[in-house]
């Protein structure tokens, strides 16, 4: 039995207890990560949660802790904040129409959390991802660094399963890369993306890695048209219990997000997909890899359709 109530690992405070929240709750408690807030607007919704992911902690035998809540209050000196409030994306919505809605949700968000907690990270999970997580950085004002976007970890997931069961290798043997937008705009990266050291360039054939860029680049939208009502969760809540756990251990994991760029890849001012060294900074370092001038241009493009969306969010909220 494990009784760890005295190790120090660490508060996260949820906002948004539906699908994604509440499943990246369960992974932090069952693979105890940390102790959990969990916020949402709707009364009750957190509390009813928090009380059965207690029950289920009675059978996994650690301590970890967890409240639901609907007062800001209760999520005071959190060491990470994690933005998921929102609507999903509904089938034949694209994800700039969640524009307007997401980004007044996340930018009120983002003010009462920081407000109770205003030393934490903030990873910003609410699409359009790149966009809210430059709007909830906007708001708090705090050094881009300790704000954090779970997109391209997502994407390269999504990148690496393909790869494995297009080649019938183990997924734990394969390594992908993904920059740019979480969105049709990212760029999977087959020279980074590696079985075991070796680049999937030279094991697949042009055609294949060509059909599963295409089916990572529409990974989420695959999802949404198979379940009708509602978006991934499972994949997206793993991939932010990843990041929670480099940051609350400091393991400094190499790991795929949307972090603000200041002169790396010659960008600035704008949060993107980039290789991030991820510990108890938030990004620790933004890995600048050589591109190749399509690879280059790519990310370019991810950039100048970024600014355009931030110039007309800003406009909608009046910012
Ligand atoms: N404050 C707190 N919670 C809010 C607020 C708010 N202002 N507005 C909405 N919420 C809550 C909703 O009540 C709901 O419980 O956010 C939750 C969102 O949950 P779901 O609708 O189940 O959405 P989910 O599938 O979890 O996705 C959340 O993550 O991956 C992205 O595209 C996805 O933007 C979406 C977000």
């Amino acid at each position: 039995m494990t009784c760890d109530s005295t190790v120090d690992v660490g508060r996260v405070s949820i906002i948004g207890a539906g699908k994604v929240g509440s499943t990246l709750a369960e992974i932090l408690l069952e693979k105890n990560i940390a102790n959990v807030v969990l916020l949402d607007i709707i009364s009750d919704l957190p509390q009813g949660i928090a009380l059965d992911l207690i029950q289920a902690k009675a059978l996994y035998l650690n301590d970890r802790q967890i409240i639901g809540t609907n007062d800001y209050v209760d999520t005071a000196d959190s060491d990470i904040v994690v933005i998921t409030s929102g609507q999903p994306r509904k089938p034949g919505m694209s994800r700039d129409e969640l524009l307007k809605i997401n980004s007044q949700i996340v930018v009120n968000v983002a003010k009462a959390a920081f407000a109770h907690s205003p030393n934490a990270i903030f990873i910003v999970v609410t699409n359009p991802l790149d966009l809210m997580t430059y709007l909830a950085w906007q708001t708090i004002g705090i050094p881009g660094h300790r704000v954090i976007g779970m997109g391209s970890l997502l994407d390269a997931a999504r990148f690496r399963t393909f790869i494995a069961m297009e080649l019938g290798i183990s997924v734990a043997n394969i390594s992908g890369m993904v920059l740019g937008t979480h969105g049709n705009l990212m760029i999977p990266l087959p020279r980074y993306s590696t079985v075991n050291g070796i680049p999937i360039t030279e094991i697949m054939d042009d055609s294949a890695i060509a059909r599963i860029i295409e089916r990572t680049r529409n990974g989420g939208a695959e999802i949404v048209k198979l379940m009708k009502t509602g978006s991934a969760y499972y994949a997206p809540a793993a991939s932010t219990s990843l990041m929670i756990e480099s940051i609350l251990k400091n393991q400094n994991q190499l790991l795929p997000c949307s972090a603000y760029l200041q002169g790396q890849y010659g960008l600035e001012n704008i949060f993107l997909g980039v290789p991030c060294l991820l510990g108890s900074q938030g990004v620790g370092k933004v890995l600048e890899l050589d591109l190749t001038d399509a690879e280059y241009s790519a990310l370019i493009n991810c950039e100048r359709k970024m600014r355009q969306t931030i110039e007309m969010a800003q406009k909608i909220l009046n910012i």
